[in-house]
C-alpha cells in the first residue's frame, strides 16, 4: 500500500521521476480488477486495447473497437479512487486525420471518464500529439512492439534490433516528446536501447519487456496474475496462478453441487424469507449472509 491515498494526477509522474521513484502501472478492464489494484498502490491503471487478447479471446487488438474501451474504462474509472486512468486509442482511431483522433480521443475523456489517452507510433502520430496535447488532452505514447502494427512487423517480436532501428526509434522517442506526451510506453525493445532512450528523455519512461533502465514499468496483468492461457512472453514474471486457484474453485462447487452437499438443507429460516418478498427484501436478502443449517 503506498503512502499517499491522494489522487494522483499527470504532473506528479514527472516528480515521482525525478525523486527517483519508480511508476507502476497494470492493464485493468473492469471496477472489480480496478479496486484491488488501487488498493495495491499501483499508480497507473491502463484500459489497454490487451483487453481484446485477454477479455475478447481475439488474436490480435486490431479489431477492438472504440465503444469496447469507453464501455471498460467507465467500469475502470468506477473501481480505482487513488489512480489515474489512462484509455488506449483503438487501431485507426487516430491515423486517419487529426481531428478523427480529437473527436475519437474526446468520447474517452467525456463517455470513458479517462484521465489520460495512450497511442501507438512514433513520429506519423507526433501531429495528433501535438494538436491533443495543446487541447488539453493528456497523451502517452508507445513505441517498440506496438501490438497495432502486427502485421507490418511481422509478429509480436523485440524491436530495434540493430544500430538503425535503435536510432529511428530515439528519433520517434524525441518527436513524441516535442509534441507533448508526458509519459512513454517502451515495449519490448533491448535493455541498452531503453537505457539509452531513457537518458535522452525528460519524461518518464514505461518499460514492457525493456530491461530495468526505464522510469517506470508495466505489464498484461493477466499474465502478472496467471490468468491468462496464451502464449506469455518470456520477459514476464508470474506473481500469482489465479487461473488455477478459478479453476479449482469452480471444480469444487460444482462438485459439491452435483454430491448434494452444497447447499445444505436449512432448519431455520430467518423471518424476512417468510415474509412476502419485496424488491428490498430480495435485494436485502442477497447482501446478508442468511446463516443455514
Ligand atoms: O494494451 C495494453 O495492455 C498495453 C500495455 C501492454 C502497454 O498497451
Amino acid at each position: 500500500m503506498r503512502a499517499t491515498p491522494k489522487k494522483l494526477r499527470v504532473p506528479a509522474l514527472a516528480l515521482m521521476t525525478e525523486l527517483g521513484e519508480r511508476i507502476v502501472m497494470l492493464p485493468a478492464y473492469d471496477a472489480t480488477m480496478a479496486r484491488l489494484f488501487d488498493r495495491a498502490g499501483i499508480d497507473l491503471l491502463l484500459v489497454g486495447d490487451s483487453l481484446g487478447n485477454v477479455i475478447l479471446g481475439l488474436q490480435t487488438t486490431i479489431p477492438v473497437g472504440l465503444e469496447a474501451i469507453i464501455h471498460h474504462t467507465r467500469a475502470v474509472t468506477r473501481g480505482g479512487t487513488r489512480a489515474l486512468v489512462v484509455a488506449d486509442m483503438p487501431f485507426m482511431t487516430y491515423q486517419i486525420s487529426v481531428e478523427q483522433a480529437m473527436q475519437n480521443a474526446a468520447r474517452l475523456f467525456q463517455e470513458g471518464g479517462a484521465a489520460a489517452v495512450k497511442l501507438e507510433g512514433g513520429r506519423p502520430v507526433a501531429k495528433a500529439v501535438r494538436k491533443l496535447t495543446a487541447a488539453g488532452l493528456p497523451v502517452m505514447g508507445h513505441v517498440g512492439l506496438t501490438p497495432q502494427h502486427v502485421h507490418q512487423l511481422g509478429g509480436m517480436r523485440q524491436q530495434a534490433r540493430n544500430d538503425q532501428a535503435a536510432h529511428e526509434l530515439i528519433l520517434d522517442a524525441l518527436a513524441l516528446e516535442d509534441a507533448g506526451v508526458f509519459a512513454l510506453v517502451l515495449e519490448a525493445i533491448p535493455d541498452a536501447v531503453a537505457e539509452a532512450v531513457t537518458a535522452r528523455l525528460k519524461i518518464p519512461t514505461i518499460g514492457i519487456g525493456a530491461g530495468p533502465h526505464c522510469d517506470g514499468q508495466v505489464l498484461v496483468s493477466y499474465d502478472v496474475l496467471g490468468l491468462f492461457d496464451g502464449l506469455v512472453p518470456p520477459f514476464v514474471k508470474q506473481y500469482a496462478q489465479l487461473g488455477e486457484l478459478i479453476r479449482r474453485a469452480a471444480e469444487d462447487y460444482a462438485n459439491e453441487v452435483r454430491q448434494g452437499v452444497f447447499p445444505q438443507t436449512a432448519t431455520a429460516k430467518p423471518p424476512s424469507v417468510l415474509a412476502p418478498a419485496s424488491d428490498g427484501a430480495f435485494e436485502e436478502l442477497h447482501r446478508e449472509s442468511v446463516p443455514i443449517g
